[in-house]
């Protein structure tokens, strides 16, 4: 909601990206060690509160040391712990987390924080939206995912019965601080998960990137100067796109290779962790329009395989077969996709590719060939 121009932050040895938008132009800094920084950084937005939000989980692992950092740079700091988990994306943690911010005085010129993965980014970013009709919103992901995807862009919401985000607001936030070093002890699984959505980049539109991860990978896992360099170019890429298509009228979109076919089955799993997290849903979803490319006469079989097996290596799921407690009927899927938000006037929309790193937008996918495609998978 600022309206002045983005301020000068202190200088380090960050990787600086920077999201062009007009008046509300940020920057999103990466590197290890910076959330011991947050303080210098908060600071030069000259704001004299802030809300943190963040879970129970990260709170325990960086709750007191971005604390330490924010009361030394003499910023007044209250904190609101959510329970993990995409069950807090709802009205009634929205309705708490905003009369927490309020009963801390954050004002107009204050921040609110968001400490945490995709969940905290989400529910928080929606919260600074619409407390006081608008306050500023500085992002700290903590997981791989929200580094690469879900704190860039000023997407916000919360889960409605009826599927994921369909409650929301675009909100950009005014700085984003991602420090590659909380990633050290992100639990496999979650690494892995936050992993597919590195690898989308390269599917969209750089081949080059894909080639590089397909090389790099277990340098990103391990932590080092690749993690960083991974996550700055995810985040290069998704500020292009964001800077020439903010509301997702036209090619932001594509930051949704293979979210039609995922989010259907995050639906069918009954956004159950146990059975299926977000990156894994997205990897199978990567894996399925890829393959379905190839049933459509769009794709080379050897890309999409090149695919499959990249994200096999590094152990991510392929095929819906692989969620536990299966998957339900082709019906169910095709069900759970018809309410997904991007579906218009009842035509499927998917992102389908010619190639690694040829992703395009198809706005009218027939229900029979997704159909008939996915009896096929059943099948395998
Ligand atoms: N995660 C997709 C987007 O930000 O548009």
């Amino acid at each position: 909601m600022s309206t002045s121009p983005a301020p000068r932050l202190p200088e380090g040895n960050e990787i600086r990206v920077p999201v062009a938008l007009g008046d509300r132009s940020y920057e999103i800094l990466v590197g290890r060690d910076l959330l011991a920084r947050a303080g210098e950084l908060l600071a030069a937005l000259q704001a004299r509160a802030a809300a943190v939000v963040t879970d129970g989980n990260v709170e325990a692992s960086h709750g007191a040391k971005l604390r330490a950092a924010l009361g030394q740079a003499g910023l007044r700091t209250e904190t609101v712990v959510v329970p993990p988990g995409e069950g807090s994306k709802s009205f009634a943690e929205l309705e708490r987390v905003c009369d927490a911010i309020l009963a801390a005085r954050i004002e107009r010129g204050d921040l609110v924080v968001a400490l945490g993965g995709g969940v905290v980014g989400d529910l928080a970013g929606f919260a600074a939206a619409i407390v006081r009709r608008g306050v500023r919103l500085v992002q700290i992901p903590t997981s791989l995912l929200a580094q690469v995807d879900s704190s860039v862009g000023g997407k916000t919401g919360i889960n409605s019965r009826w599927g994921k985000n369909l409650v929301g607001a675009f909100h950009q936030p005014s700085l984003v601080i991602s420090d590659t070093a909380l990633l050290d002890t992100l639990p496999a699984r979650e690494m892995r998960a936050g992993y597919a959505e590195v690898v989308k980049y390269g599917l969209i539109d750089d081949p080059d990137f894909f080639t590089w991860c397909e090389r790099h990978w277990p340098a990103i896992f391990a932590g080092g100067a690749e993690r960083d360099e991974a996550v700055a170019q995810c985040c290069r890429a998704k500020a292009a796109i964001v800077a020439r298509d903010e509301r997702e009228e036209g090619d932001r979109a594509l930051l949704n290779l293979g979210h039609t076919f995922g989010h259907a089955l995050e639906r069918i799993a009954g956004y159950d962790p146990e059975r299926l997290i977000h990156g894994e849903a997205v990897a199978i979803g990567m894996a399925l329009a890829y393959r379905f490319s190839v049933r459509q006469g769009l794709c080379p079989p050897s890309d999409a395989e090149r695919v499959v097996a990249h994200l096999e290596s590094v152990g991510l799921p392929v095929r819906p077969a692989q969620i536990p407690g299966g998957w339900g009927s082709v019906d169910d899927v095709l069900a759970a996709m018809a309410q997904d938000k991007k579906v218009k006037d009842g035509a499927l929309t998917f992102i389908l590719a010619r190639g690694i790193g040829q992703s395009f937008i198809a706005p009218r996918v027939p229900a029979d060939a997704v159909r008939a495609f996915l009896s096929e998978e059943a099948a395998r």
